[in-house]
C-alpha cells in the first residue's frame, strides 16, 4: 500500500496493531455509503495513538479509493485568528479532496504555499469546476468581513460538496476540544470566538459526511460535546494496545531504534506500560544516560528516570496535565484529593469518604464542583455514579503524581516509589518465569521475534548451519541480506485479519525472500490443514508484495505431523522444528 498523507509516526512500518480499531472504523467508513454511520468521538489521553490511528485511516481510505473521500484536519492548541483558521481549514479540505479525485498526491502538500486564488486555478485546471463556486463564496464572505458566514461555509464545505456531487466524505477532526479555545475574532487575539463547535449541531448529523473527531482532554471534550452538541456523537474510548500488539510494538521499536531488549524485558515492558504506545516508545527512546533495557535492572532505572526525573518524557507529559488541572482548580485540597484517589485507585471513593478522610473544610456542593473540574482535567475519573470518583486507571500516573506531591503532603520519600517499581518487576518476573515453565523451555516465548533477529543479524554468517537444520529449502537457496525483517500484521486493505509472522525481503532481486509462520506455544504438531492455510497466505503475500523468488518457511516447536511434512515437501515449503533457530 502507498502512504499518501505523511504519517507523523515516521516510517509507516512502525505503525503497530490497532487491529480492533482499524476493523471497526474501516467498517464505519464503509457504512457511510449506506448512510449508517453516526458521528463519533474517539477519546484517549494524549499520546495514546489517536493521530496515528486517524492518519492511517486516512491513508487506507485514500488508497482503497472506494467511494468515501477522506478529510483529516488537526486543530492545534494556541491562538489563531479566525480568518487564518478558516482559510487553512478550507484549503486543507479542498486540496485533500482534489488529491483524492485526481489521484495526484502532490496536492496533499499544497496548503501552505497556496491561496484561494491558486486553489481556484487548480480546481479549474483539474476540471473540478464545482469547487470554484465554493471558493468564491469564501472569498465573498472574507471581503465583506462576514465571519460567521465564513465559518459556516468552510465548516459545511465537505458536507455540501458531498451533497452536490452525490459523494461520501469522512471528516476527521483531531483534537476537537480546542475548537472553542483557540480561535479569535480579531487579529490581536483578544476576543475568543466561543461558538466554533456549536456550529456543528447540524453538520454533525450529516449521514453523507459524518464526523470522526478525537480529543486528548477526555473530560473536557466530553463536557463540550454534551453541553454544546448533545446527542450528536457516539463515544469511543481508545485504550492501550492488547498484549500481542504491545509485544510486537516493543520488538519493532527496539529493532528500529537499535536498542536491544530480551524476551524477558520485552515481556516486562508490555506489562508495566499496560500497552500504552506512548509509554512503550518513551522507554525505548528514553534519553536516560547509559540506558540498557536488555536487563531488568537497567529497565527499572530507565523507568525511574522517565517517571521521576524532570527530563523524563513520561513525567513531563503528565505534569502538563496536572498543572493544567491545578490552574483550573486552584485549591489546596485538590492535590490531597488526587493523591487519595490515586492511592486507592483500585476502588471508587465517595464524596462522603473524601470529606471525612481528608477533613475537607467545605460542603458537599463545593466539593462536587471541585471534583467536576478535576474530572474535566483528566486527572481523576468519574465513578459509576454521580457520587463516586476514582483515580486515573494507570499505574504509572500514580507514581509520577505521588513522586511529585506526596512528599509535600505527607513527608514521604521518593525512594519508596523506586522500591515499589522493584517489587512490581519482581512479581512480573515471577509471572514470566512461570509462563516459561508452562511451556517447559527457557527461550522462545516470543519465538517469531528471535527468528526475525536471526534473519536480520546472523543469517548470512550462519548460512551453513541454518540451512542444515531446515528441511526442504530449494537447492540454490542461500540466506542473504534482508532489507526488512518484520512481522507482517493486519493489512486492512487486503483482508480482515490477514497476517504472517515473518516477512524478510531480500535486498537483491536474485535472492530468495522469506515468508514464514511460527508455532511455539502450541502443544500439538503442525497439521496438514495448517500447512494449507499457510500456503494460501504465501500466495497472497506474493501478490501483495509482488515477490518473485520467495520461500515459505514454517517453524514449529512441537514438530510436524506426517501429513504436514508430506504436504510441505509437495508444495515446496521449507520447515523446521530445530530450536537452534532461536539461539542468539
Ligand atoms: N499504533 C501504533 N503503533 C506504533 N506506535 C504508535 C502507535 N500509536 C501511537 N504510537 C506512538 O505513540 C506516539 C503518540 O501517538 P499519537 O498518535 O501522536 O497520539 P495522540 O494523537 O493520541 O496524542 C506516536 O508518535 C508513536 O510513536
Ligand atoms: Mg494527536
Amino acid at each position: 500500500m502507498e502512504y499518501y498523507l505523511e504519517e507523523r509516526i515516521g516510517d509507516p512500518y512502525l505503525f503497530t496493531g490497532r487491529q480492533q480499531e482499524l476493523e471497526f472504523f474501516l467498517k464505519w467508513i464503509e457504512d457511510i455509503k449506506r448512510r449508517l454511520s453516526k458521528s463519533t468521538a474517539v477519546m484517549a489521553r494524549r499520546k495514546m495513538g489517536k493521530t496515528a490511528l486517524m492518519e492511517r485511516l486516512f491513508n487506507v481510505t485514500f488508497y482503497k479509493n472506494n467511494g468515501v473521500i477522506p478529510f483529516y484536519y488537526e486543530i492545534k492548541e494556541g491562538g489563531v485568528w479566525m480568518v487564518d483558521f478558516c482559510i487553512e481549514f478550507f484549503l486543507t479540505f479542498i486540496y485533500q479532496y482534489m488529491a483524492f479525485k485526481t489521484r495526484k498526491i502532490e496536492y496533499l502538500g499544497s496548503v501552505e504555499e497556496s491561496s484561494l486564488e491558486t486553489a481556484k486555478k487548480e480546481a479549474a485546471k483539474e476540471g473540478l469546476d464545482y469547487l470554484i463556486d465554493t471558493i468564491e463564496s469564501v472569498e465573498n464572505a472574507l471581503e465583506h468581513g462576514y465571519y460567521d458566514t465564513l465559518w459556516r461555509i468552510v465548516r459545511n464545505a465537505p458536507k455540501n460538496t458531498a451533497y452536490k456531487k452525490n459523494e461520501f466524505i469522512v471528516q476527521m477532526i483531531d483534537e476537537f476540544q480546542f475548537l472553542n479555545s483557540t480561535v479569535y475574532r480579531d487579529k490581536e487575539l483578544t476576543n475568543l470566538y466561543t461558538k466554533m463547535s456549536g456550529g456543528y449541531m447540524s453538520t454533525a448529523e450529516s449521514k453523507i459526511a459524518p464526523l470522526l473527531v478525537s480529543g486528548s482532554w477526555v473530560g473536557w471534550l466530553m463536557n463540550e460535546l454534551r453541553m454544546k452538541l448533545p446527542a450528536r456523537f457516539r463515544f469511543y474510548f481508545l485504550g492501550g494496545l492488547p498484549v500481542e500488539e504491545a509485544v510486537e510494538m516493543v520488538f519493532k521499536y527496539s529493532r528500529f531504534q537499535d536498542i536491544p531488549v530480551t524476551e524477558e524485558t520485552a515481556y516486562l515492558i508490555t506489562r508495566i506500560t499496560e500497552g500504552s504506545p506512548f509509554y512503550i516508545s518513551a522507554i525505548i527512546r528514553s534519553i536516560f544516560p547509559g540506558k540498557d533495557i536488555a536487563t531488568t535492572d537497567g529497565l527499572v532505572k530507565t523507568l525511574e528516570f522517565e517517571t521521576l526525573n524532570d527530563r523524563g518524557e513520561i513525567k513531563s507529559t503528565w505534569m502538563e496535565y496536572v498543572s493544567a488541572a491545578f490552574q483550573r482548580v486552584n485549591d489546596r485540597y485538590a492535590k490531597n484529593i488526587v493523591l487519595y484517589l490515586s492511592k486507592n485507585k483500585d476502588r471508587e471513593v465517595t464524596r462522603g469518604e473524601l470529606l471525612e478522610k481528608l477533613k475537607l473544610d467545605m460542603n458537599d456542593a463545593e466539593l462536587e464542583t471541585k471534583l467536576k473540574a478535576l474530572v474535566r482535567a483528566d486527572i481523576i475519573e468519574q465513578g459509576s455514579s454521580n457520587f463516586d470518583y476514582r483515580g486515573v486507571q494507570d499505574n504509572i500516573f500514580g507514581k509520577v503524581f505521588r513522586a511529585v506531591y506526596q512528599k509535600e503532603i505527607e513527608h514521604f520519600e521518593v525512594r519508596r516509589i523506586e522500591t515499589e517499581y522493584r517489587k512490581t518487576f519482581a512479581e512480573l518476573k515471577r509471572k514470566y518465569r512461570k509462563l516459561q515453565g508452562e511451556f517447559n523451555y527457557k527461550k522462545g516465548y516470543f519465538a517469531e521475534y528471535l527468528i526475525l533477529d536471526q534473519l536480520r543479524y546472523r543469517a548470512r554468517e550462519k548460512n551453513a548451519l541454518l540451512k542444515s537444520i531446515t528441511h526442504n529449502l530449494p537447492a540454490d537457496f542461500e540466506f542473504c541480506e534482508y532489507d526488512r525483517a518484520w512481522s507482517y500484521r493486519y493489512v486492512p486493505e487486503y483482508a480482515a485479519g490477514f497476517s504472517v509472522d515473518i516477512f524478510a525481503r531480500a535486498v537483491e532481486a536474485g535472492n530468495y525472500s522469506i515468508v514464514g509462520e511460527v508455532k511455539n506455544r502450541d502443544k500439538k504438531k503442525f497439521s496438514a490443514a495448517e500447512v494449507s492455510a499457510f500456503e494460501n497466505k504465501l500466495k497472497k503475500m506474493k501478490e501483495i508484495e509482488t515477490l518473485d523468488r520467495v520461500v515459505g518457511f514454517i517453524f514449529s516447536r512441537e514438530g510436524f505431523s506426517e501429513e504436514a511434512e508430506e504436504l510441505c515437501l509437495e508444495k515446496g515449503i521449507a520447515y523446521t522444528a530445530d530450536s537452534r533457530w532461536l539461539d542468539t
